[in-house]
């Protein structure tokens, strides 16, 4: 066993997705490693969202496979077609995958901690002492500490996106999944957002980030993969993509962002 490369966390095969006739994902493949740290780029459209909504089943896909830890997401195959699994088994997928969106979708109706306690207690049943005082860890892993008991309408924006960020760990996450994760911000807090993220990846959180931050990008990314027109253009360390890019769509694109 020990030639055996260890096989990837995540797994994208020749996804294919559509709206209708409208062609969003043109064949997608990659794979992340556990531990790894991949950033999506590419122009608005290019099937970024499709592609990490896609990944915990929000979306269904007309052809291809993806895997987490070695199991297929949505579906199974029969007959060599894929037929969708039943809502309790997605929902059960859906806990090792977390997930964090560019709009905080907090419940307004809870508390900071009550946002963060209520999936490990509703949905996983665990004990309710034993979430709270974890729910508090990663408060204060998160730096909200002293907000525990505040309503999201009392929080900021960067702080709202902590709190989700909390809220998607406690559910003890395989992979963490971010779509823009700062893109509705106020300039002013999304540094304090990025900086978890970043402690994340030096803790070896496995996690796929779509990102126009490209500086952030370079800081915390393994790989970087460019999409364009629901293709991949690139894969390459953001180092080399970003200083020499290979391709002149990736090329343009990083111009349009100066
Ligand atoms: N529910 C939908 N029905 C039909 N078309 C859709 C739907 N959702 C997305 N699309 C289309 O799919 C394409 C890819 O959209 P997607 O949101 O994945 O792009 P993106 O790369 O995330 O863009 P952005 O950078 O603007 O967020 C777009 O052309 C979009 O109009
Ligand atoms: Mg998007």
């Amino acid at each position: 066993m020990s030639n055996t490369t260890p096989s990837p966390l995540v797994s994208v095969e020749a996804v294919h997705k559509s709206y209708g006739a409208l062609e969003i994902l043109k064949g997608i493949s990659f794979d992340v490693s556990r531990g790894e740290v991949v950033c999506l780029i590419g122009p608005s459209g290019s099937g970024k969202t499709t592609m990490v909504r896609c990944i915990n089943h929000l979306e269904t896909i007309q052809a291809g496979r993806i895997t987490v830890g070695g199991e297929m997401i949505g579906y199974r195959e029969h007959n060599g077609h894929l037929l969708e699994l039943p809502e309790s088994r997605i929902s059960l997928q859906r806990q090792k995958i977390g997930m964090v969106f560019q709009r905080f979708n907090l419940f307004p109706n809870l508390t900071a901690l009550g946002n963060i306690t209520v999936g490990p207690v509703r949905v996983q049943r665990r004990r309710e002492a034993e979430v709270r005082a974890e729910a508090l860890e990663l408060l204060r892993r998160v730096r909200l500490a002293d907000k525990a008991d505040n309503f999201p309408s009392q929080l900021s924006g960067g702080q709202q996106q902590r709190v989700a960020i909390a809220r998607a760990l406690a559910m003890k996450p395989e992979v963490m999944l971010f779509d823009e994760p700062t893109s509705a911000l106020d300039p002013e807090t999304v540094g304090e957002v990025l900086d978890v993220i970043k402690e994340l990846a030096a803790e070896g959180m496995t996690m796929i980030i779509v990102t126009h931050e490209l500086g952030f990008a370079r800081d915390v990314a393994d790989r970087v993969i460019m999409m364009d027109q629901g293709e991949i253009v690139e894969i390459g360390a953001a180092t080399e993509m970003f200083s020499a890019p290979r391709s002149d769509r990736t090329r343009a694109f990083l111009q349009s962002l100066k």
